[in-house]
């Protein structure tokens, strides 16, 4: 509180005209949010005066960092001739060739200007195309806050239910107990619950929708044979399978699906594919998009494909070369590969995981060697205000983390910078063991 005390300041002003302070709520980190002046290349600059390099990245959206030229002057160069048109211009059929072109289960792309509004089309798409109302997700996956989807992202152990039947659980106040109930919610990585479920409720079921790593409700990387299987019986049951690639197309260069190898019928984008400005995207197997050409389904709106948004977005991946990818996920194997075998040495609980691509998570466990599985492991084995603890340290120490335990790179960050990272963990946890910082903090609701 003290080292972003003008933060705290302008935080307590504008909660006079704004609820919470500040419209992305999400970002409150520990007492309040921290308030920013500027970014350049890896770092931002605080209203406190202070330079953090940003681990955060607008949850996980700017992969190459502030204020890249590239970006810069593909936008400055278009302003000048106009920012807002209903009408088309070239620019976004460029966009949706790219994404055809990198993520093979992509034939056609809508665009919008969120994700939350692209996973509406999704499920939208596939109660059209099926005839069927209820839906699927997994507990702890994000997929924004529409009505059918901001559930069980963030159950309680007191509200969660059985392992085994997860309940259905609001995410905020003024979800209808009927949509609640038209969402059946599965356990991740549980193989045999989760296909007995599934082949219970199939004719019922349009779609299943997951991250293959979640990120809003904690970060659990999803086994290969799951998937596998979620991909088997969705199909043999005619149910529609997304994936919601929001954060983790950010993995390579085909998205998360291409490490898995494994095709989903519909897949939500967002964050990196707007290049830092609003943009949602949904694509996937012809026949099913084709819905929103023949008039089975109607999704509108004013600020869709955005002509900034798709240049910003354009621009992005044209600098995400697979050389990129392969630079930003060093970085992160070298982060948890250092850090992890520094941790085991010490048999420290202290724990980087998820699938070393460029959003890590780190956690400190409630004893060695426990690992994440699923989201109720963060409950039952995971020190939540240690682990808020480090989160609060690495912004005293000059970083900008994701609070709830997640670290997003950029194509910035330097050899140097991840250098730097990994001794702060490292003198953080030892300080931490050594009790020189202690928890002075109360664990943070998870936030989206
Ligand atoms: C996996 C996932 N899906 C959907 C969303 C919603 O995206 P937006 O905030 O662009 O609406 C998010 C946001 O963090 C997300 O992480």
């Amino acid at each position: 509180m003290e080292r972003f005390s003008v933060s705290g300041r302008m935080s307590e002003e504008s909660r006079r005209s704004v609820p919470g302070g500040y419209s992305r709520n999400s970002f409150n980190f520990g007492p309040h949010a921290i308030f920013v002046t500027s970014g350049e290349g890896a770092y931002i600059e605080t209203v406190d005066g202070h330079r953090l390099l940003d681990l955060n990245n607008n949850y996980t959206v700017n992969v190459l960092g502030h204020h890249h030229p590239a970006l810069t002057s593909a936008l400055m160069e278009a302003i000048p001739h106009g920012i807002s048109f209903g009408n088309p211009g070239s620019q976004e059929g460029d966009l949706a060739r790219m994404l055809i072109e990198r993520i093979p289960s992509v034939e056609k792309v809508q665009f919008s200007c969120s994700a939350t509004e692209s996973c509406m089309t999704a499920v939208r798409l596939a109660r059209a195309t099926t005839g069927r109302t209820r839906i699927a997700k997994l507990e702890g996956g994000y997929h924004g806050f529409s009505d059918v989807l901001q559930i069980s992202a963030h159950p309680t152990p007191e509200n969660g239910g059985e392992a085994a039947a997860p309940a259905s659980v609001p995410d905020s106040g003024g979800i209808p107990a009927t949509t609640v109930d038209d969402v059946l919610v599965l356990t991740q990585n549980d193989l045999s619950g989760t296909e007995a479920l599934l082949r219970a409720h199939g004719e019922e079921l349009a779609c299943l929708i997951l991250e293959l790593q979640s990120g809003a409700g904690g970060m659990v990387a999803l086994d290969q044979e799951f998937v596998q299987m979620l991909r088997d019986v969705t199909r043999e049951l005619g149910i529609v399978l997304v994936f919601d690639e929001t954060i983790s197309l950010r993995a390579g260069y085909h998205g998360l699906q291409g490490l898995y190898g494994i095709t989903p019928d519909l897949t939500v984008m967002g964050k990196i594919i707007g290049g830092g400005l609003p943009l949602g995207a949904v694509g996937g197997r012809a026949d099913i998009m084709d819905a929103l050409e023949d008039g089975r389904v109607s999704v509108s709106g004013t600020h869709h494909g955005h002509k900034l948004s798709v240049l910003a977005g354009a621009a992005c991946l044209t600098e995400l070369t697979e050389e990129a990818f392969a630079t930003l996920n060093g970085h992160a194997r070298r982060i948890a590969s250092e850090l992890n075998t520094w941790s085991q040495d010490r048999n420290s609980p202290f724990r980087i995981h998820g699938r070393e691509i460029s959003h890590l998570g780190y956690a400190y466990m409630t004893s060695p060697g426990e690992a994440v599985r699923t989201h109720r492991d963060y409950w039952r084995i995971v020190d939540g205000e240690k682990t808020q603890t480090i989160s609060l340290e690495l912004a005293n120490r000059g970083y900008f983390p994701v609070h709830r335990g997640e670290m997003s790179l950029s194509l910035a960050m330097t050899d140097e910078d991840i250098t730097g990272l990994i001794e702060t963990l490292k003198s953080i946890v030892s300080d931490m063991e050594s009790e020189t910082v202690t928890n002075a903090v109360r664990p943070a609701t998870h936030a989206l």
